[in-house]
């Protein structure tokens, strides 16, 4: 795991100033079957490039019920659950690993608040969004559940170990 200094003026992690860790993680994000039907996930991919975070897995594929399941497993019995499931499996998403420092939170960050609705403006899902499930896409909300992603999503052999040669540009 790599990881370096960086000088967090205004930071929205910390909101301190002062030297802070910064560490290198890597999150799943999976770009759902509304984002792709709406022409969005060039937009949705740009935005994470352009960020400085570096895609490391990226493929499309049909969520099946079973993933859905294993994905949403903490959604299980809730009201809006059959929905999801339909909605998630209904045609194809594009599911990726994003590498970069502290890149759980910088991702959740760009992607807003589950509603869109509630999404504020600058965010993908405030940008894009105006529904509580149709939210455009997904991303990991913690280490464990980043891991735990991954691994559903991905074989090993999928990701990529590589540098970005413009990295120094963006830190
Ligand atoms: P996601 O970030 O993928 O995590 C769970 C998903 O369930 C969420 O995005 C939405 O697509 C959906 N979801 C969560 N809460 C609700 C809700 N109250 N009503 C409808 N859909 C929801």
């Amino acid at each position: 795991m790599q990881s370096f200094f960086i000088l967090c003026g205004l930071c929205a992690l910390c909101g301190k100033q002062e030297n802070t860790l910064m560490m290198t993680q890597r999150t799943l994000v999976l770009i759902k079957p509304d984002a792709i039907q709406r022409g969005l996930s060039g937009e949705i991919i740009a935005r994470f490039e352009r960020k400085g975070l570096k895609i490391v897995a990226i493929k499309m594929l049909q969520v099946t019920p079973e993933l859905a399941h294993r994905h949403y497993a903490e959604h299980v019995g809730k009201p809006f659950y059959p929905a999801l499931v339909e909605y998630v499996t209904g045609s194809p998403a594009i599911a990726m690993v994003i590498s970069g420092p502290e890149a759980i939170t910088v991702v959740r960050l760009m992607v807003g608040p589950t509603n869109g609705l509630a999404a504020p403006p600058g965010t993908i899902r405030g940008d894009f969004s105006t529904s509580h499930r149709l939210n455009l896409l997904h991303a990991s909300d913690s280490e464990a559940s980043a891991e735990q992603e991954i691994a559903a999503f991905f074989d090993v052999s999928e990701i990529f170990d590589y540098d970005l040669e413009l990295a120094h540009w963006f830190r």
